[in-house]
């Protein structure tokens, strides 16, 4: 069996960023919490829950001057003021790309312009940057809402860091007919884009795909369904026990792929799955040809 590493996979800058910025935490004074889970990765989560760092999804729940982790998705400005006057210790994990989304909704909103998201309504960034636009903004998600946007003198765009950058495209095409005055602030980070480019350059190639990451992590689940659509067979799986030696009997290639959420030690203990199951098929010692993990 051969397997083809994707040459862009597993944690991006700001999720890497994020897990290293709570790991920091591990040990230190009072207690510590993260504003909803640091990533959708349940291994990792859990790892932090054992480490004595728990999950709430609402700061009413954590104790005064106790200690909270803000996630790589970020929050609107009413957590940070609830932070104070708690007294709580805030280590702002929030991506650098998602912050310029925020500070863009609100420079926008302060100079005179209606503020239009383009992006998923209920993804956490979205509300969050919704928020910095003090909930005036507009979150577009399709050509069709953008179409029935009314006429607006001024208006200003910003976009979903992991928004389709085609997509994005095609809605600001149409928005600029909606106004007489148009900024656009182009807020979207390469990480996914690079991360689905790369999965699909090796899906056409192989006989299955492996793509690792939390059954919850939309990024995740998106590759899999890119993939599962460029004809290939696709296994969507969290660890290496999910893996079942007689799913690769016969097999001679297999692409292996991860979610910008998924941590280097869960891809590596796939390699090594794979690896015990080429000694238990009899096959050649496996082949890694592209990118690294
Ligand atoms: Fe940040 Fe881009 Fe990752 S916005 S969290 S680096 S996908």
């Amino acid at each position: 069996m051969k397997i083809i590493a994707a040459e862009h996979q597993g944690f991006c800058y700001g999720v890497k960023r994020a897990v290293a910025m709570a790991q920091e935490c591990i040990g230190m004074e009072g207690t510590i919490h993260t504003l909803g889970p640091i990533i959708h990765n349940p291994q990792v989560v859990k790892r932090f829950s054992d480490k004595g760092i728990e999950v709430v999804n609402d700061l009413s729940f954590v104790d005064d001057e106790s200690t909270v982790i803000i996630r790589s998705h970020g929050v609107g400005p009413d957590i940070y003021a609830k932070a104070q006057t708690k007294k709580l210790t805030v280590v702002d994990a929030t991506c650098p790309h998602v912050k310029k989304a925020q500070q863009a909704a609100h420079e926008l909103l302060q100079d005179g312009f209606a503020v239009v998201i383009v992006g998923e309504k209920h993804h956490p960034e979205v509300k969050s940057i919704l928020e910095w636009s003090n909930n005036q903004g507009i979150v577009v998600e399709t050509i069709q809402e953008a179409m029935h946007l009314p006429f607006m003198p001024k208006l200003g765009v910003v976009v979903q860091t992991t928004f389709s950058g085609e997509v994005f495209q095609t809605i600001v095409n149409v928005l600029q007919t909606k106004c007489n005055e148009f900024q656009i602030r182009r807020t979207i980070c390469t990480a996914t884009d690079l991360r689905q480019q790369s999965a699909l350059n090796i899906a056409a190639k192989v006989d299955v795909m492996l793509v690792i990451g939390g059954k919850n992590s939309a990024n995740t689940s998106r590759l899999a369904q890119l993939c599962h659509d460029a004809g290939s067979r696709v296994y969507h799986i969290e660890t290496a026990a999910e893996l079942r030696v007689e799913d690769f009997s016969g097999i001679e290639t297999v692409g292996i792929t991860a979610g910008a959420s998924t941590p280097d030690w869960l891809i590596e203990e796939v390699y090594q799955k794979m690896q015990e199951f080429n000694q238990l098929l009899d096959n050649e010692v496996i082949k890694i040809e592209q990118g690294s993990i």
